[in-house]
């Protein structure tokens, strides 16, 4: 599974960059907001030092506004992404964007249905919203499992992008559920690494090779 991070703080991309450990990273127009400096100088910060997608959204609700931000921002770099929410008009957008070979991510992604209409506008990545299913009391994960089965039923090449993520269990039940990424905010990602009894572990190894030093 691939793991992308879920923000546009630029300190926070180069640490885990510099790790070797990222894929990509998706922003939205909340996590933008938090930010300093101008959209497009973010989004091309942030294309410099990630090695993969970079998902950058549109805020048209329009499919003419749409294409023309799409065709913006994948001007930027050749890795960006278009984020595009799950509506109709985000739908035109995302088959011509699609016939253009430019790549596109349908966001706001709630139900199978709505999965498999993105998929069949030809879109090159689906996000559902996990933790936000969650927030109301619905099981977020099912959704990702009933996406991957109908995307694997009838073998679309669209990735399944698990977003909304909250924990570290949820990144556990994302690849269970077989997605093909993993979205996180910063502060999961460093979760991932942490094991008490790897620490407790880690102290014994380090205190017992004391004793094995002093018959070096
Ligand atoms: C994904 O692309 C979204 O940016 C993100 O995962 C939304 O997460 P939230 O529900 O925690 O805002």
């Amino acid at each position: 599974m691939k793991l992308f991070l879920d923000t546009a703080n630029l300190e926070e991309i180069r640490k885990v960059a510099a790790m070797g450990l990222l894929d990509g990273v998706t922003t939205n127009p909340t996590l933008v907001s938090r930010e300093k400096g101008a959209f497009k100088d973010i989004l091309r910060n942030i294309c410099e030092v990630v090695p993969g997608p970079v998902n950058a959204e549109v805020v048209s609700t329009d499919t003419e506004g749409m294409l023309k931000e799409g065709h913006e921002l994948a001007k930027i770099h050749p890795n960006i992404v278009v984020k595009i929410p799950m509506t109709r008009a985000g739908l035109v957008a995302v088959r011509k964007l699609s016939s253009e070979k430019i790549p596109t991510n349908v966001t706001l992604i709630f139900s199978p249905n709505q999965a498999l209409l993105a998929a069949k506008a030809g879109a090159s990545y689906v996000s559902p919203f996990l933790g936000r299913l969650d927030d109301i009391s619905h099981v977020g994960m099912d959704l990702v499992r009933q996406i991957v089965a109908i995307f694997d039923n009838y073998e679309f090449e669209t990735e399944v992008l698990a977003a909304s993520l909250r924990n570290p269990v949820h990144i556990v039940e994302a690849a269970l559920a077989g997605a093909d990424i993993s979205t996180l905010p910063a502060k999961v990602f460093d979760q991932m690494f942490d094991h008490p009894l790897t620490d407790i572990g880690l102290r014994k190894f380090l205190e017992d090779w004391e004793k094995v030093k002093q018959t070096i």
